[in-house]
């Protein structure tokens, strides 16, 4: 399955592409997570992408879809993949539209997680991710680690991320409104959009999320 994933800032998209990926086998592909690699690494890539990720803005286009092209091009993606923060605006929703069109491949369904702006600033607040992976990912009360600071996973170091300050998520919000809802709309007149309430436990949001994919319906 070729699958699009949105949602606001904080609303459980990486959380649930976890899951997802694996029950689906198909690989999560996250721009984000992409970005976070490079400046970790601190490639010339990362430096220009932390820029604009502490401001709240979207990373240049040119640069995002060069990236997520190339990941796609990956052999574990030929059969489908699960992108999470890709595309967040409309002319990236056409330019995946053009490289799917020229593999003569299409996308299957795209998840819309809905959340209540006063649960995703609670969400982002709390979030802890860990050094050695960006799939493991907590909340201090909602998914709390077993010891504080430390991944229940791995044991790797737990820490907050540079643009979850509450200045940066309410310029993200905005951008989100205003740059990556309007592609929802351009996937409902391609009949794609399933959307599901994204509150409630995370085995249940998995559990909704399927069910939609499968074309059960909530
Ligand atoms: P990105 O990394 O994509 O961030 P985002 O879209 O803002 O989303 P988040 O990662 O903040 O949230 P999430 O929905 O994954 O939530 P999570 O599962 O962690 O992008 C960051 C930046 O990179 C952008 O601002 C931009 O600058 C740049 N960028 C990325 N892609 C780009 C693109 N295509 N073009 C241009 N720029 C791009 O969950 C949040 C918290 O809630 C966690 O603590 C989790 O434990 C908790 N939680 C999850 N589910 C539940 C639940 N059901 N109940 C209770 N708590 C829950
Ligand atoms: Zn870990």
């Amino acid at each position: 399955m070729r699958i699009v994933l949105v949602g606001p800032p904080g609303a459980g998209k990486g959380t649930q592409a976890a899951f997802l990926a694996k029950n689906l086998s198909i690989p999560h592909i996250s721009t984000g997570d992409l970005f976070r690699a490079n400046i970790s690494k601190q490639t010339e890539l990362g430096k220009l992408a932390k820029s604009y990720m502490d401001a709240g803005n979207l990373v240049p286009d040119e640069v995002t879809i060069a990236m997520a092209k190339d990941r796609m091009e990956q052999s574990d993606a030929v059969n489908g993949f699960l992108l999470d923060g890709f595309p967040r605006n409309v002319s990236q929703a056409e330019a995946l539209d053009e490289m799917l069109k020229a593999e003569s491949m299409k996308l299957d369904a795209v998840l819309d997680l809905e959340v209540p702006e006063d649960e995703v600033v609670k969400r982002i607040a709390g979030r802890r991710i860990c050094r050695n992976d960006s799939a493991h990912v907590f909340h201090v009360t909602y998914q709390a680690p077993k010891a504080e600071g430390v991944c229940d996973t791995c044991g790797g170091e737990l820490y907050q991320r540079d643009d979850d300050s509450e200045e940066t998520v309410r310029k993200r919000l905005e951008v989100y409104h205003t740059q990556t809802e309007p592609i929802i709309d351009y996937y409902k007149a391609q009949g794609l959009v399933v959307t599901i309430s994204a509150l409630g436990k995370v085995e249940d949001v998995t559990g909704k999320a399927m069910a939609a994919l499968k074309g059960d319906g909530e």
